[in-house]
């Protein structure tokens, strides 16, 4: 079966990136992004390529290349629902705020709308393909809807979660380590995982996409963002003995990662991880833990959620004892605020918890991030409902310069690790702000002896000062 026009619904920071890949790299499939949300799809489709709703590094490249030749962006749902042999299901699953599960559980209601949606629109057979991340066996109730509701075609549900990282997208999709599709034993569920196999090695080497059946599938995207969430959370607790020891973290992760059993990636220690995926997807290991009975598993996995709080709370606690006890009035400049660098997507940025912290404390922010809006950093903020919303826009104000965002401050902190943090003028910066200058290094990305020289009180994560 040869797959020529594909659906996917949701144009998030998976669904967008994921089929603009797909379009560049399969130039004979139609792939037409569908979405509810009005807004995002016309940012899709602006002519201005510096306004499409998802900042990747080289996306906007792929897009420019392919929109509008196999690639479009569209909120007419149902009839791309119905003109499409594939449809992936790249929606939202966040944490359920309500009821049974609430904090925990992941929230299933958009997946469902969506199966009741592809199920009412479709007039002919569709391989039906779960991109979002979802609990295990989730597979069997997008089925069970899709063959109660639907017009009496047959459906194919198909497993395949997709690994990229935010800020590397491009380049993850374009040479991912492996594509995993999971799927059925039945023979007409083999032909749907070999049509998508077919799509993928349009690019991808063969021996790099692994077949499992759909549980092991669903299970293993969980549990590579849980192990993967876990190394974080493993070097931010040493960070701490490393604080007290005099030991260095960068010296310890250096030494460790060069044991090929253990290996050096994702072992830098920071103020905490932050994004989408990790937090949430391991309160739904939790919680499905939970639900079996698996009550020590589940604490397991907890503790690196647990850990990761801990982290964001000592790095302002740090921050306010260092600043002789008070930063009532204080002005700290917040450099970054994204989740990570390379990336205008801020969900669970540890930025976010430390400036509510100081904003507690009665601190007054300013914040440069080269991505984030300005409208983004304060409805994180709102969101929290710690303060009024009012509140906080005279707390904290966002700069556009960041020579101006640092400009008589007490301290400045690095919340995120761009780049261009490293090439500027510290100098300059050193001068215009309160004497004792400080640095908080939430991300272990400026030079020490630099700024010392310079005269900076800095502090770095995982150094005994
Ligand atoms: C993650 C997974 O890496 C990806 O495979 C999955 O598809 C989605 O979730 P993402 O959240 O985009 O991707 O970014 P990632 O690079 O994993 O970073 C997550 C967080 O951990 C960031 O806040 C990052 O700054 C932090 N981190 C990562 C560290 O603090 N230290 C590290 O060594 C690595
Ligand atoms: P992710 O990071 O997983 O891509 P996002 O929140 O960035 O998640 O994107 C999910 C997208 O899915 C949003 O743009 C949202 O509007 C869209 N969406 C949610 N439910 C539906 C639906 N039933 N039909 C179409 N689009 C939907």
């Amino acid at each position: 079966m040869k797959i020529k026009n594909i659906c996917c619904i949701g144009a998030g920071y998976v669904g967008g990136p994921t089929m603009a890949v797909i379009a560049k790299q399969c130039p004979n499939i139609k792939v037409t992004v569908v979405d509810i949300n009005q807004a995002r799809i016309d940012a899709w489709n602006s002519d201005d390529f510096n306004k499409l709703p998802i900042f990747e590094p080289g996306l906007a490249e792929i897009v420019k290349e392919a929109r509008g030749k196999n690639l479009f962006f569209s909120t007419n749902i149902d009839k791309t629902i119905d003109e499409a042999d594939m449809i992936f299901i790249s929606v939202n699953t966040p944490t359920k705020t309500y009821g049974k599960g609430k904090g925990m559980a992941a929230d299933l209601k958009y997946i469902e709308l969506c199966a009741r949606q592809i199920a009412k629109a479709s007039k002919q057979n569709k391989i039906v393909v779960e991109k979002s991340t979802l609990p295990v066996r989730t597979a069997s109730a997008i089925k069970s809807i899709l063959d109660n509701t639907g017009n009496g075609v047959q459906f194919q549900i198909l497993s395949n979660p997709e690994f990229l990282a935010e800020g590397t997208a491009v380049q993850d999709l374009l040479d991912p380590d492996r594509i995993l599709i999971g799927g059925g034993s039945s023979e007409k569920d083999q032909k749907a995982v070999d049509a998508l196999a077919d799509i993928y090695a349009n690019w991808v080497p063969k021996d790099k996409i692994l077949t499992t059946n759909v549980w092991s599938s669903e299970l293993s995207k969980l549990t590579a963002n849980a192990f993967l969430a876990q190394r974080v959370s493993s070097i931010n607790a040493m960070s701490e003995i490393c604080e007290k020891t005099g030991a260095d973290v960068r010296e310890v992760s250096k030494a460790i990662g060069m044991d090929s059993r253990i290996g050096s990636k994702f072992l830098n220690a920071s103020v905490g991880f932050g994004g989408s995926c990790f937090q949430k997807d391991i309160l739904n290991l939790v919680y499905i833990a939970k639900s079996y009975g698996l009550n020590e598993v589940a604490d397991y996995w907890e503790q690196v959620i647990l850990m990761n709080e801990h982290q964001k709370n000592r790095f302002s606690d740090n921050m306010v004892s260092t600043l002789y006890n008070t930063v009532s009035g204080k002005k700290i400049t917040f450099l970054g605020w994204a989740f990570k660098k390379d990336t205008n997507d801020t969900r669970e940025s540890a930025a976010i918890k430390v400036a509510d912290n100081l904003l507690n404390e009665q601190a007054k922010i300013s914040v440069y991030d080269p991505k984030v809006s300005e409208e983004r950093i304060y409805t994180d903020l709102d969101y929290l409902n710690t303060r009024s919303s009012d509140e906080n826009k005279s707390l904290l104000t966002i700069n556009k310069d960041p020579y101006d965002a640092c400009k008589d401050s007490h301290a400045i902190t690095i919340l995120t690790e761009w780049d261009e943090f490293k090439s500027y003028d510290w100098k300059s910066i050193y001068k215009n702000m309160q004497k004792p200058a400080f640095v908080f290094d939430g991300r272990g990305l400026l030079n020490k002896k630099e700024l010392e020289e310079i005269g900076f009180v800095y502090y770095n994560i995982g150094t005994g000062n």
